[in-house]
């Protein structure tokens, strides 16, 4: 089976950013991170900080909405506890409705009195899980009770920026236009919005990202580069933009493809060139489904488990995480030959882990798994790979936020958790805004038996900016059994004082359940600061984040 028609496999293998062998300074550490602190890499932009929710499984029904009249505590509707976190961690941005969901979803369906919306057929409702439940509820057949203006209440709530993924396979190019009106036209202004003011909310909604389709090499419409360069010409040219700044979001390539994202900009920039301003974004999903170390391509059988895994495993899961910066670089480098001034940025709107069905908290969530401490390995160092791309990284959400792949929180009716994912952005959320800072992250590699030959990952790495007087450091040790007596330096600044907080778990599997919601969450981190320097043991298999003032 592959991804093009069903969430294919994506197959390119990435390079592992690999470091160097102990250096001679360390007789007593074991680590070492040099903060270049006059050397800044560009803003990273908070909107890399946001999450994704999808009308699948138990992402939008039963995880952000409950109903007005649920017995669950809510706000309008939209679960409480869930807002109430995602305000903790300052979520950015939220990409909503899809995903492959948006190519089949129809705005108006979603708008008006909720008694009055269709019920209509869920994109996934053929997805295997979907068909084997017993009760036909949204996973099937969408009720549409949840559309455009709870989603921007949602936003509201979360102080967060809508970010909305467009149709382009099965509605007409007028149809995004009406969709940008009904959000964006200004109060009374027209008959969209005078609809939007009797549902009450007179104001614009003044949505900025849009969407141009989803995954359209696969189900966004199956196109060729071409073709969708075409309908995304069609699609944007001339979408109404009422004086604000729209950021267009291209639909990028299957996994790493080179030759869809060199075809599109080919078909856009020379012979007819496109000179649309909004196009401002391109973007790239890239989740670590195969785990089979090269054994297999099929999309499902290729797939590892949540919770049972061995430590070769483990190693595997972030290796595949890692191929990120690859694959940004890659990507990058194809846009530098059409858009020199890079106008246009990556935006990483899916990543995480995808594993196999079997760890779901209900039938009902598909695509919903459990997130252990290796995940938040893996999110912690997808993060920092964004942080230190903050150049070239606009956007970035999280697939997804809850009851899915790679959750911050699961939840059934009344019952509610943190997953270790929450932790990672509670501590990272301290980069948002902040300048990013050169840094080297210098430890031994981690060596491994990899089906019987040599293997090895890098033995620490992370990222580093600054906010003021403050710089912030946050890093991922990978190494299941070896904590890292780590020495922080800062050239071009002076220590004087420090915090730190780390999130670990001397078992790799541990994760949080409804029974033990607490088991994996992050604790403080002993510092020491010693002649401008910073000292600090990060544990085995940790994230960490140390936070310093500088003189
Ligand atoms: O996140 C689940 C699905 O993965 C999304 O709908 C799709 O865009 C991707 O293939």
């Amino acid at each position: 089976m592959d991804r093009r028609y069903f969430l294919k496999t994506s197959a390119m293998a990435g390079a592992v950013l690999v470091f160097s062998n102990r250096p001679s300074w360390a007789n007593s550490i074991d680590a070492r991170v040099e903060v270049f602190v006059d050397e800044e890499l560009g803003k990273i932009a908070p909107e890399i900080y946001g999450q994704f929710t999808e009308h699948i499984g138990g992402v939008i029904y039963d995880g952000v909405w409950v109903g007005e009249n649920s017995r669950i505590r809510n706000q309008y509707g939209i679960r409480s506890e869930l807002v109430e976190r995602m305000n903790q961690i300052h979520v950015s941005i939220i990409r909503w409705p899809g995903g492959c969901f948006a190519d089949s979803y129809d705005w108006r369906d979603g708008i008006g009195p909720a008694a009055k919306r269709p019920v209509r057929t869920n994109f996934w409702e053929g997805n295997e899980g979907a068909a084997q439940l017993h009760e036909k509820g949204p996973q099937i057949f969408e009720p549409n009770t949840f559309g455009t203006n709870e989603f921007m209440r949602f936003c509201q709530l979360t102080n967060a920026e809508p970010y909305v993924a467009a149709n382009l396979r099965s509605l007409p190019a007028l149809e995004f236009d009406h969709w940008v009106e009904y959000c964006n036209s200004p109060a009374g202004s027209t008959t969209l919005a005078q609809m939007r003011g009797a549902a009450g909310f007179p104001d614009p909604f003044n949505v900025k990202y849009w969407g141009v389709g989803n995954e359209s090499w696969g189900c966004g419409g199956n196109f060729a580069p071409e073709e969708y360069a075409s309908e995304f010409r069609r699609y944007t040219d001339w979408l109404p933009t009422y004086g604000i700044d729209l950021q267009l979001i291209g639909a990028g390539p299957n996994g790493n493809d080179i030759d869809w994202t060199h075809k599109f900009f080919e078909e856009i920039f020379t012979d007819h060139p496109y000179r649309n301003p909004h196009f401002a974004g391109w973007s790239i999903h890239h989740y670590a489904s195969n785990l089979s170390r090269g054994k297999t391509r099929d999309w499902i059988l290729g797939k590892g488990d949540a919770l049972k895994f061995d430590l070769v495993d483990w190693y595997e899961l972030l290796r595949e995480c890692n191929r990120i910066e690859q694959i940004m670089s890659d990507q990058w480098a194809i846009m530098s030959q059409y858009d020199p001034q890079h106008h246009i940025k990556l935006v990483v709107d899916e990543y995480g882990p995808w594993y196999r069905e079997g760890t779901e908290l209900d039938p009902s969530h598909i695509f919903g798994q459990q997130v252990t401490v290796r995940d938040a390995l893996a999110t912690a160092l997808t993060l920092d790979a964004f942080n230190r791309n903050s150049d070239k990284v606009s956007v970035a959400t999280c697939a997804q936020l809850v009851n899915n792949l790679n959750a911050l929180f699961l939840c059934h009716q009344d019952r509610f958790f943190a997953t270790p994912n929450f932790y990672v952005f509670e501590m990272y959320q301290s980069h948002q805004g902040a300048k990013s800072l050169r840094a080297e992250f210098s430890a031994s590699d981690v060596h491994y038996d990899r089906d019987g030959k040599p293997a090895s990952f890098w033995g620490l790495n992370g990222s580093a900016s600054r906010k003021g007087n403050i710089i912030i450091v946050t890093a991922v040790n990978p190494d299941l059994n070896k904590s890292l007596a780590t020495q922080i330096a800062l050239n071009g600044a002076s220590a004087t004082k420090a915090t730190g907080t780390a999130l670990f778990n001397s078992d790799m599997h541990a994760h949080n359940t409804f029974e033990n919601p607490n088991n994996v969450k992050s604790s403080s981190l002993s510092v020491d600061v010693t002649g401008g320097m910073v000292n600090v043991t990060l544990p085995a298999a940790s994230v960490a984040k140390v936070e310093i003032s500088v003189a």
